[in-house]
């Protein structure tokens, strides 16, 4: 009989803690939506305790999500717990997941306390989760290189306590497929009918994926994972990767099923690489640009002849529209609505008009117009935040020998502002005017550009990392046709981010 494997998403924790992904509240309440759709079990959202605006997005997720359970994270620490509790106290359904370090370094040098500590801080934690939540989990972090009849001992107290779910994450990314494969069969076979084990693997070695499918065969039935495998240093076992590698080689594997809606695979990585601005890179399984282009003839002659010569699952199972010409000027609204759907955008009526109206202009501007475009402006639109500053026109000159010079048409609160710069170069010059205007000072740490589908006339996509103020870096995100344009819009949309947080 075929087995559940229940999914947890980590892309809002786990996933956010990589370098350069952090997101502001709407950014993640799209994310949460896009997982929603996806057909997540468990979304864990956030560490509730580690800040305000972490609450908040816990919180407000909380509120709109229905069919997945929210859950937070909190440390073995009573603060934390009360924190996870009270930010997930409007969800539908929801997890608190409560975990404490396991590993002899981790209890010697960083908790400085003996395993018997450990044990009494996550028996008190649990407890005090479990009078705030029904459905606790339990990680022992860095549990594979922790004493394994420490870890059954774990199993059996947090049981008692209230946890109904024991994760056993390779934290440090360090052990193999065999090994982690014995560790889940004895740990499950040990706390089989009580505990459901989870596997939660990072990427340090390469081998997420392969050690999440070894710990599915030694008895894990919840696996954590992020879209795209991002995550903390090399990241975390890839959503896409295990759940397609659990499809196309059930064969092997098993008769496991998921709650997973494959088709939104694709529209979801897709989503959330526009909102963070890094792309999978071209090669990832699954996701990446090239996982579905045949270069060589020989790949090429084959696949005509018969799709199977080089391809173990199609495009379109993950919901991958191939990169085709879309619409045209002379496209309605039905048909440009038909075709979102298609990619996997379902817009309210507000939406679909701004979306449309952005569509009709592009269209004027640009010869043909790809899926990736339609797919760039709808996240745009999506992760539009109040826009305090809003640009009304840019005009820039750079003379190689002279300073260039950008000068700005800002509107402020119904007021226009107008102002003119000079920099080193013209993006120097762009983000010096934005500053003058605003008169809020930013540091550029990073700036990246890239065309969002082919052709010279493609749309430039802007992702900036800015701190204003000697404030924590913000990311803000711009999409036009000229590429200075893009990048005024990417600034100002990390300014109008810093300044809704800061209210
Ligand atoms: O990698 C890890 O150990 C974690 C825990 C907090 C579950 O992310
Ligand atoms: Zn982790």
């Amino acid at each position: 009989m075929s087995e559940r494997i229940i999914i947890f998403d980590t892309t809002l924790r786990d996933g956010e803690q990589s370098p350069g992904a952090s997101m502001n509240t709407e950014e993640k309440i799209q994310i949460a939506l896009a997982l929603e759709r996806l057909g997540v079990d468990v979304m864990e959202v956030g560490f509730a305790a580690s800040s305000p605006g972490d609450f908040e997005a816990i919180n407000k997720i909380a509120q709109i999500i229905k069919n997945s359970s929210v859950c937070s994270l909190a440390r073995c620490v009573e603060n934390d717990i009360i924190q996870a509790g009270k930010a997930l106290e409007p969800a539908a359904k929801k997890r608190i997941h409560t975990f404490i370090a396991t590993s002899p370094i981790h209890m010697e040098y960083k908790l400085k306390k003996t395993p018997a500590e450990v044990l009494a801080t996550a028996v008190k934690n649990v407890k005090l989760a479990k009078s705030l939540c029904e459905d606790v989990e339990f990680s022992c972090e860095d549990a594979l290189r922790s004493d394994i009849n420490f870890l059954k001992e774990m199993a059996d107290a947090v049981y008692e306590a209230g946890a109904r779910t024991f994760n056993i994450p390779d934290t440090v990314g360090y052990r193999l497929p065999d090994e982690i494969y014995k560790v889940f069969k004895e740990i499950s076979d040990y706390t089989k009918g009580r505990l459901i084990v989870s596997a939660h693997n990072h990427n340090d070695l390469g081998l997420a994926t392969a050690n999440t499918l070894a710990a599915i065969k030694g008895g894990a039935r919840q696996i954590e994972v992020t879209l795209n495998g991002l995550g903390e240093r090399a990241g975390n076992a890839a959503l896409e990767e295990v759940v397609m590698a659990l499809k196309v080689r059930a064969d092997e594997l098993g008769e496991f099923y998921t709650t997973i809606n494959h088709k939104e695979i694709y529209p979801s990585s897709r989503l959330l690489s526009n909102i963070i601005g890094v792309n999978p890179q071209p090669n990832k399984a699954i996701v990446g640009k090239n996982a579905f282009s045949h270069e060589s003839g020989i790949h090429q002659d084959g696949v005509l002849k018969h799709p199977e010569t080089y391809e173990i699952m199609k495009a379109s199972d993950i919901g991958l529209v191939q990169d085709n010409l879309v619409l045209g000027k002379h496209s309605g609204r039905a048909a440009f609505n038909d075709k979102l759907k298609a990619l996997g955008f379902s817009l309210e009526a507000e939406e679909l008009n701004r979306a449309f109206a952005e569509f009709k202009d592009l269209c004027d501007k640009k010869k043909e117009v790809f899926d990736d475009d339609l797919i760039a402006i709808v996240a745009a639109d999506k992760i539009k935040i109040e826009e305090k500053f809003k640009l009304i026109n840019l005009q820039v000159s750079d003379c190689s020998s002279a300073l260039a010079t950008a000068a700005v048409t800002m509107e402020c609160d119904g007021e226009t502002i107008r102002e003119a710069a000079i920099g080193d170069g013209v993006i120097d010059a762009v983000f010096k005017v934005i500053d003058r205007a605003s008169k809020v000072n930013g540091s550029l740490l990073d700036y990246k550009v890239d065309a969002v589908s082919k052709g010279k006339d493609a749309l430039a996509q802007v992702s900036v990392k800015v701190s204003f103020e000697g404030q924590r870096a913000i990311i803000g995100h711009g999409l036009d046709l000229d590429t200075m344009k893009a990048s005024a819009k990417a600034y100002l949309g990390a300014l109008n981010s810093y300044i809704s947080m800061n209210k």
